[in-house]
């Protein structure tokens, strides 16, 4: 489908990589209908915010944002407000009902079908897709986010989630899980490669049940082998990973694949065990130990980083001195931590609670105080060691610098030549700090 001039669409997206994926996808079918994208949101025919539901806070953000576009529209621009993402789905006869001036409301499976969804919008018709797509044949979009043109890349290669961990909102979201297909999979990875992505990083929200339910779909270890079989293929990274489900063959898979990265993002969200149960994560605190071990012992410079939630259920002061201490036994070298946040429809929300919003703050600030401290002692325990870096860009901050990070996803900034991009150089680390490294180049 092709609208007649060239319109200007502006994308906002909130949330996690799943969304940041999405909204590629959305530009990809977008500027197929001639659209162009804007920075300016006040020069935009097409305004789509892609959403986010995981806490309160994001969506108080959202909604924000949202009202900064509804301002404009009603002093006078001519624009099409859309909202896709997770509030669309999980809130959308309320965002409707409650901003008249919304044109268009539809949900991660509207991704697919995201063109017809806006042609009709721009037609002047008001627009709410929040059904979910038939699950055999799910329409995964193949062509590729045409921003792309950094050394990484995000590729899908499941959508939706099949676990139901008290907390989260995310089932209901994102739906049922289903596998794509391996060799799209491998294609999409191809098509990065040839326009110079070097480092792929695979999404789903529980990689390690990817093609379980399907017959013929390889595992997600054999999936690993197949993306590393791809030449030009210089790293492969994975999240997120769900401690419960990381079998072995993964495990083998970091001894075999020298393109895995020596990092891994493996969220625990508590260290107790009574926690863990309420949330409903079907693991203990010990087998997570066990899987660490198992996986330190295949890689031996693995580093890990985590998903903490605070202050949920009747989480007291023992059980949060346990998350204190599985930090300092894993060495997390970084965390996500946030405090819990109730979210509607959520298992969660028929349960006891007791942790008073103040405690659960100064839990959460003592968690992260701690994490700051680990994440400063192993970026200087790196300090006049010599590290391999794949170069991404120039530095954000400083003219002339230029940054890449090592397979343990440190990040070196070090004096360079734009020219190193896609490169990987060996530096020296000479200064670490709580977020990345300083060094030069040897
Ligand atoms: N599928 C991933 C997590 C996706 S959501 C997994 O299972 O690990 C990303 C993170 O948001 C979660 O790991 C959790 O730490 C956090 N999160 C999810 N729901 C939350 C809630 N209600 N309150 C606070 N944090 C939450
Ligand atoms: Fe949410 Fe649990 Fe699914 Fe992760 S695995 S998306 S936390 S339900
Ligand atoms: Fe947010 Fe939806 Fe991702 S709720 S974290 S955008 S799956």
């Amino acid at each position: 489908m092709h609208t007649d001039t060239s319109k200007k669409v502006y994308f906002h997206t909130f949330g996690c990589q799943m969304n940041v994926y999405d909204t590629g996808k959305m530009r990809a079918q977008l500027a197929a209908d001639g659209f162009v994208e804007t920075e300016a949101p006040e020069e935009a025919d097409l305004v789509l915010l892609n959403t986010c539901s995981i806490r309160e806070k994001a969506v108080d953000k959202m909604l924000s944002n949202l009202g900064e576009h509804r301002r404009r529209k009603r002093e006078g621009q001519k624009v099409t407000i859309g909202i896709a993402g997770c509030v669309a789905q999980e809130r959308g006869e309320e965002l409707m009902a409650r901003f008249p001036d919304v044109d268009l409301v539809f949900g991660p499976d509207g991704v697919p079908v995201v063109s017809d969804l806006v042609a009709a919008a721009m037609k002047g018709e008001r627009v709410i897709d929040t059904d979910f797509l038939d699950l055999d044949n799910y329409p995964f979009v193949d062509q590729v986010d045409p921003s792309v043109h950094g050394v990484s890349s995000f590729v899908t290669i499941q959508k939706g989630c099949d676990n139901k961990c008290t907390f989260c909102i995310v089932p209901s979201t994102r739906g049922v899980e289903v596998s794509r297909p391996a060799e799209a999979i491998v294609q999409e990875t191809r098509d990065l490669v040839e326009r110079g992505v070097k480092d792929i990083v695979l999404i789903g929200q529980n990689v390690n049940s990817y093609g379980l339910k399907q017959s013929g779909c390889p595992t997600f270890a054999q999936l690993l082998y197949l993306v590393a079989d791809v030449p030009g293929v210089e790293r492969i990274r994975y999240t997120t990973s769900h401690p419960r489900d990381m079998g072995d063959d993964v495990v083998q898979a970091y001894r075999d694949l020298p393109q895995l990265t020596s990092h891994l993002h493996l969220p625990v969200q508590s260290g107790s065990n009574k926690i863990l149960r309420r949330m409903k994560r079907y693991y203990t605190r010990e087998h997570f130990l066990e899987v660490v071990a198992k996986l330190k012992d295949a890689r031996p410079d693995l580093v890990l980083t985590t998903d903490i939630i605070v202050g949920f259920a009747d989480e007291s002061e023992e059980d949060f001195e346990q998350t204190m201490t599985l930090l300092d036994e894993v060495g997390f070298v970084g965390s996500f931590s946030f405090k819990y946040s109730p979210r509607p429809g959520t298992p969660a929300l028929k349960m006891a609670w007791s942790v008073p919003a103040e405690v659960a703050s100064e839990r959460l600030t003592r968690y992260q105080t701690r994490q700051r401290e680990l994440s400063l002692a192993w970026h200087r325990s790196l300090e006049g060691q010599q590290v391999d870096i794949l170069i991404e860009g120039p530095s954000r901050h400083d003219e002339g610098v230029i940054c890449g990070r090592t397979s343990t996803h440190v990040m070196v900034n070090v004096p360079g030549d734009l020219a190193l991009v896609g490169q990987t150089v060996r530096a020296k680390v000479t200064r670490g700090f709580t977020h990345s490294t300083r060094g030069e180049l040897v």
